[in-house]
């Protein structure tokens, strides 16, 4: 029997690429095969952290005050690496360090910027519970080409993403990705080295029944949000709804894009604004959750929508499939800056 046709990450990008942009010169592949040996890189110690002096935290905290796992570290060294060998990157933004850095010589070059969370769960590291790497790719603007400043040029609002994407290692280590052109996900095959295309244009479901989110704080989450959440839990929505959360992002909307129902993680006392960042973990995972059918939204607006002022700012964020969040907007509508396209989004689902 003839083995299956396997397609790589690789090769579907380029697919893509000339696909949709027949001049595509075959950099954009470049790049990515750069963020995926990084990720390999960090799948590698991932699977043999028991075994190899990367459990624990290295003794100093991050610019959020975080205690940083000798695994986020290596996983922001990866890929600062791996990146740089990629002469089209002109700056990266990293969870793990304060200001974005501008690689030398490459302001008048370099095409691309990539922002990204090099290890997402820190918290889960240490319990062999799944982890993973959020990243996302915007374009160099022609006028940020020769500041001084390279933070200037990070802070664009999500719709400029050119691609985002996350790998999860878990049971096995998956990548998904999108470019605006559906969201593909691919199989790390350990035997070849390879990403292989596993899951083509996935589609999150209309509705789903799980909830997902860090219960604890439910005193602390706005009225609003309590009794969106008690609906979903007293059948609201014609079924019973149970929770599932991981503590890892990455696994929380992996699960929610792949079986349905909503993530939240609410403006709480500890994190008015929230907790997740909207450069390197709400935008990607919006970018992705638009991209398979779902809506992703901040409370008030289309997560998307937001204009950044801080590559490190923190947002609320409540994705998920179509009806979770049409019934969301019930319970807490969308402030005044709400931007038509998030109602569009819902209006077609309607
Ligand atoms: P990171 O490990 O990159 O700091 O991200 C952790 C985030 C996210 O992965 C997860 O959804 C959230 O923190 C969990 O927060 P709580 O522990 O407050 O629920
Ligand atoms: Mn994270
Ligand atoms: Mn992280």
């Amino acid at each position: 029997m003839d083995e299956p046709a396997i397609v790589t990450v690789q090769q579907h990008i380029l697919k893509e690429q000339h696909q949709h942009s027949p001049t595509a010169s075959g950099s954009f592949s470049w790049l990515l095969s750069g963020i995926t040996l990084a990720t390999k890189m960090t799948e590698a110690r991932v699977r043999r952290a028991g075994l190899l002096d990367v459990i624990g935290a290295v003794g100093n905290t991050n610019t959020h005050g975080e205690q940083q796992q000798k695994l986020d570290v290596f996983a922001d060294r990866a890929l600062a690496h791996c990146l740089c060998l990629r002469e089209n990157v002109a700056i990266i933004a990293s969870e793990e360090c304060e200001d974005a850095i501008l690689f030398d010589g490459r302001a008048g070059s370099g095409k691309y910027i990539v922002v990204f969370d090099p290890l997402d769960g820190s918290s889960n590291i240490d319990v062999n519970v799944s982890v993973g790497t959020i990243f996302s790719i915007l374009e160099m603007p022609e006028d940020a080409r020769f500041s001084e400043d390279p933070t200037e040029a990070v802070l664009q609002p999500g719709t400029r993403q050119l691609a985002a994407g996350y790998v999860v290692y878990g049971s096995s280590t998956i990548m998904v990705y999108t470019t605006g052109h559906g969201v593909h996900g691919f199989t790390l095959d350990p035997s070849i080295g390879a990403y292989v295309l596993s899951h083509e244009n996935i589609r999150m479901p209309e509705s789903g029944n799980y909830y997902s989110s860090n219960d604890a704080y439910w005193e602390t989450f706005p009225e609003p949000y309590r009794d969106y959440l008690t609906f979903l839990r007293k059948g609201g929505m014609g079924r019973r709804y149970a929770l599932r959360y991981i503590g890892s992002l990455v696994a929380d909307f992996h699960r929610t894009l792949l079986r349905g129902g909503v993530f939240l993680y609410p403006p709480t006392d500890a994190n008015p604004q929230g907790k997740l960042r909207l450069l390197y973990e709400a935008n990607p995972v919006a970018f992705i959750a638009e991209q398979a059918g779902g809506v992703a939204t901040d409370g008030r607006q289309r997560v998307l929508d937001v204009t950044p002022t801080d590559i490190h700012q923190r947002t609320p964020l409540i994705v998920g499939g179509r009806s979770e969040l049409a019934e969301f907007q019930r319970f807490v509508p969308p402030g005044e800056r709400e931007s038509n396209a998030s109602r569009e989004l819902l209006d077609v689902g309607a």
